[in-house]
């Protein structure tokens, strides 16, 4: 029998932490989200409420459902209030050291039969359960972006999580409505691992000058059928993230194909982050409407 869930902490409400705790309360279960302050906390508040006035102008929830599933959120600027949860879902910044922290400490305030479990993209999951006294209750969450539109959860066990630990999460994952799939502790997981290397090439089509970003991204949506063509979905995606995992990848395997194109870390450096900075590869009024300069 898998375990039931009725409290979940989600740590940081970024795009990913605020899609993530959407989705669990969506399911029905209470949630206490962690900022690190109040102007996190108001910040994260502001990525629900646009995505849940979204998802009722779709017809995918109505106005009563969307005011319970905000109410079966608390948010909170102290980690210490996640002491009665059973599991914790951490989608804080990509820095081993801080995620080892927080892992830390999250050790020392829940119970022992807590699940700790983090949405890092292109950390090692292994490495951040070693900073736990139970890294056999230590799992990978990886959400996709949008969250509360992505089926796919990748759910990542160590060489050292329990069995029972993946059946459990594999469980909520479909109670969630979400396709799950168990995969290994390894740089990329299974969609990254496939997906950078496409988009990475991308960005170097476009650095020489190959081809317009328009006509790139066309030619994959009408092309291949996919939703977004690979620039805009960088924007997304987020070009220090994308850049993050495209690193890790190509330390850990040294493929060419994962060498992070050199114009992605220009764009970094300029501050172009794709859409949360309003600008990367397009030019962004509004978070989801792009404006061609
Ligand atoms: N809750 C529930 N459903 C919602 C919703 C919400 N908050 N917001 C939107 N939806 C639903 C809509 O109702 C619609 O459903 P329908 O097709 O059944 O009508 C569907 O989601 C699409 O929504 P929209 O019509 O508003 O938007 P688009 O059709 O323009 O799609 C998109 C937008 C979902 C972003 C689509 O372009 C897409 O899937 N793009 C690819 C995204 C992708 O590849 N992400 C993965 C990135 S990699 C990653 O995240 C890994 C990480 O480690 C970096």
């Amino acid at each position: 029998m898998a375990r039931e869930f009725s409290s979940v902490g989600v740590i940081g409400l970024g795009t990913m932490g605020a899609g993530i705790a959407e989705v669990l309360a969506r399911s029905g279960l209470d949630v206490i989200a962690v900022e690190v302050d109040d102007a996190g906390l108001a910040r994260g508040r502001g990525h629900l409420e646009h995505s849940t006035e979204r998802a009722v102008a779709r017809g995918k929830l109505d106005a009563d459902g969307r005011a319970a599933l905000l109410g079966r959120i608390r948010g909170t600027t102290s980690l210490a209030d996640l002491a009665g949860v059973d599991l914790v879902i951490e989608a804080i910044p990509e820095s081993l050291d801080l995620k080892a922290e927080v892992f830390a400490e999250l050790d020392r305030i829940t119970g022992p039969d807590t699940i700790l479990a983090s949405n890092t993209s292109s950390l090692s999951v292994t490495e951040i359960g070693v900073h736990t006294s139970r890294p056999g209750k230590v799992v990978g969450l990886h959400f996709f972006n949008p969250a509360p539109v992505l089926k796919l959860i990748e759910v990542v066990r160590t060489v050292v999580t329990e069995p029972d630990v993946v059946g459990d999460v594999v469980a909520l994952a479909e109670k969630l409505g979400k396709t799950p799939v168990v995969i290994g502790d390894r740089a990329g997981f299974i969609a990254n691992a496939l997906l950078f290397g496409y988009l990475n090439h991308a960005v170097t089509m476009y650095e020489q000058r190959y081809a317009t970003r328009e006509d790139l991204d066309a030619a994959m949506r009408f092309g291949c059928g996919y939703p977004m063509g690979p620039l805009s979905l960088l924007d997304l995606i987020g070009l220090d993230t994308a850049y993050e995992i495209l690193d890790t990848m190509y330390h850990q395997s040294r493929n060419r194909l994962h060498a992070p194109a050199p114009l992605l870390k220009q764009m970094i450096t300029a501050g172009l982050l794709g859409r949360k900075s309003g600008r990367g590869f397009y030019t962004y009024r509004e978070p989801d409407s792009p404006v061609v300069v």
